[in-house]
């Protein structure tokens, strides 16, 4: 039996995937601790946080004018590095359970491809958190890693995580990535685009829970054999009274299709770009999706079609990220392969 080291008592190694949607924190020893919504809400005169996560999502559309509900990312990118850090710093806080108030290390997950800025804002949010020692992960790896793919393994393997506002193509041979890409689109844009069709065919505004329900329930990415139909509550457009409207099948996959393609067309451009010998290996052993909005009704299937290559879905893909992370605490090699940057 492996004992835990002594150190490992006292300090906590922790791993944060921070996620448009969702902030999930995995600590060495104690699995994943938190995963809870990317959300707080402030005080709009005092910029005071008043709750986080799950509390302020209980707050939305109930609270009083002043308290503002924020997500303080888009698009996978830190878009308030203030309040990305008070996020940050709630998170670690409630994932290290009073256990310790010193962290070795934190393992943060980011795009391969993030900018200068991206980089700049979430090293900002780390030290608002009070996180010197911190290291940026390779989101391409981590999310490969996660879904059960040996790193060792001699043959390549393609991941596609598809989150709330990114979507990560990453290819990865023996230990090494061999393509990588993030496509600023995600479940959030599926969202969005049945805002503006309730808006548009039914003059009715509907806020993003409403549209979030819509495409989990009827969303497809393929078109339904049968017609089906879902009842929405709104504000008019037009008498500004709270209404209701039916919308069905059709119009929902129509809405979303755009979306759905620019993310199977970047998987053949994907595809396109691999090496030949990699080539092979895919076209042996397909893909493996990750990530919630994977999860969509029918995407499985849409890929499979239009690559022609098998399409498996990993366990509970909204975890592969941190999974993955927290699996490089065990790996070393892999770990020092992952890290794209650290900051003591
Ligand atoms: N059954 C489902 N059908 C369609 N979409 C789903 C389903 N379940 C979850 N989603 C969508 O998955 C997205 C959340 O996925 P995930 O938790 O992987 O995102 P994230 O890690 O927070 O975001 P990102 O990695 O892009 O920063 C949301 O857009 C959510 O609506
Ligand atoms: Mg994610």
């Amino acid at each position: 039996m492996k004992l835990p080291s002594i150190l490992n008592l006292v300090t906590d190694d922790l791993a944060v995937d921070l996620g448009t949607s969702r902030t999930r924190v995995f600590a060495r020893g104690r699995g994943i601790v938190v995963n809870e919504p990317s959300l707080l809400a402030y005080d709009t005169p005092t910029r005071e946080v008043v709750a986080v996560g799950l509390e302020a999502l209980e707050l939305e559309g109930r609270a009083s004018e002043d308290i503002h509900i924020i997500s303080p990312l888009q698009d996978g990118v830190v878009a308030d590095s203030t309040f990305a850090g008070k996020l940050l710093e709630h998170y670690i806080r409630k994932a290290r359970d009073g256990r310790s108030t010193i962290s070795r290390r934190v393992l943060i997950s980011i795009a391969a491809d993030a900018s200068d800025i991206e980089h700049y804002a979430l090293r900002y949010a780390a030290k608002e958190a009070n996180v010197s020692n911190v290291h940026f992960i390779n989101k391409g790896i981590v999310a490969i890693l996660g879904s059960g793919v040996d790193p060792d393994d001699q043959r390549a393997t393609l991941v596609v995580d598809v989150g709330a506002g990114t979507t990560t193509i990453a290819a990865m041979v023996h230990n090494h990535l061999i393509f990588t890409r993030t496509l600023r689109v995600g479940g959030n844009d599926m969202d969005t685009a049945l805002i503006d069709m309730i808006k548009q065919n039914h003059n009715l505004l509907v806020g993003p829970r409403t549209a979030e329900r819509v495409k989990i329930e009827l969303g497809c990415a393929v078109p339904l054999d049968q017609e089906q139909t879902t009842m929405v509550k709104g504000r008019s457009t037009i008498g500004g009274n709270p209404e209701m409207a039916v919308v069905n099948s059709i119009e929902i996959h129509e809405a979303i299709e755009p979306i759905v393609a620019r993310i199977v067309n970047s998987v053949q451009d994907a595809l396109e770009a691999l090496p030949p010998e990699a080539s092979g290996d895919i076209y042996d052993r397909g893909m493996v999706l990750g990530g919630g909005a994977s999860l969509l009704a029918g995407f499985d299937e849409r890929l499979m079609k239009e690559t022609e290559l098998a399409v498996q879905l990993t366990e509970s893909p909204q975890r592969a990220v941190i999974r993955g992370l927290g699996l490089l605490f065990e790996n070393p090699l892999a770990l020092r392969r992952a890290i794209i940057k650290s900051e003591q």
